[in-house]
């Protein structure tokens, strides 16, 4: 059966052993394309106050919501999405959302261009503290980011800095707020349904709910839910990087029998 690596990641972050880490990590986006890290050195009250906050939001009445929708948000890919608002493979997810990105104000060149996915974000009227809360997650998991990233780029026998200097010099982030609310009859029974990410990299927090599931040589197996934990996977644009070697591996999100989850994919 295949399981999901724990790393703890502490020796990458404060530079006592790269090399070792980078192994390990190398060893899981070759055989599963999952890992978990610990001892990342992102505060875990920020992940459990932006947790928060993403609640809060979601209980804001629907109006409201509907001031930051996406449509508002043209192609810089910003704001909000109904539950049922996003499709995976054709069908609804079980989900609602929130997206976000590095925070461009119209003024900068690549917004005043037109470059698609840059742009300011839409902030809600309330809660006032997403914004800043939202704003220092980002920053924290950029700084967590371009660390796994040097890790990467040694695991592939490259030097620390060859992939960020090639691809992050100015990364496109992407960060989500997801809200799964409980099944109920009739309702779609994924909150995600199967897909691959599309990107280089995810990191993803989520709460004690449980759901995640990946597909393994042996089937589909659940990422039993660490909130001290970022669930890291990779996406289409690092396995095409290495030529398939690293894996951007399938995976669904199984909506919750009762209660609701959140979880934060940046
Ligand atoms: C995704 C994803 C899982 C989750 O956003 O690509 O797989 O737990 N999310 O929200
Ligand atoms: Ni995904």
């Amino acid at each position: 059966m295949v399981s999901v690596p724990v790393i703890d990641v502490g020796p990458l972050i404060d530079g006592r052993d790269v090399d070792d880490v980078a192994q390990r990590i190398d060893q899981a986006c070759h055989e599963v394309g999952f890992f978990s890290v610990v001892n990342h050195g992102v505060d875990p009250a920020l992940c459990a106050r932006l947790g928060r906050t993403a609640h809060e939001f979601f209980g804001r009445p629907e109006p409201e919501k509907e001031r930051i929708a996406m449509v508002h948000g043209g192609t810089a890919w910003r704001g909000w999405f109904p539950l049922h608002g996003e499709l995976t493979s054709g069908a609804p997810d079980h989900k609602e959302g929130y997206y976000f990105g590095r925070e461009l104000s119209s003024a900068d060149a690549r917004v005043a261009a037109g470059l698609p996915l840059h742009g300011p974000n839409l902030w809600p009227a309330s809660p006032p503290d997403l914004r800043p809360t939202v704003l220092e997650y980002l920053n924290a998991l950029e700084q967590l980011g371009q660390r796994l990233t040097q890790a990467i780029s040694v695991g592939l026998g490259l030097g620390p800095s060859t992939l960020g200097d090639r691809w992050f010099t100015d990364p496109v982030i992407l960060l989500r707020l997801f809200h799964y609310p409980a099944t109920t009859v009739g309702a779609p029974a994924y909150g995600v349904g199967e897909h691959t990410d599309y990107g280089f990299l995810t990191m993803l927090w989520q709460d004690d709910t449980g759901g995640l599931e990946v597909h393994g040589p042996d089937g589909w197996v659940e990422i039993p839910p660490d909130p001290s934990a970022f669930v890291c996977n990779i996406g289409d644009m690092l396995d095409r990087l290495t030529a398939g070697k690293y894996r951007s591996t399938a995976h669904r999100v199984r909506a919750p029998e009762s209660g609701a989850r959140v979880s934060i994919p940046v």
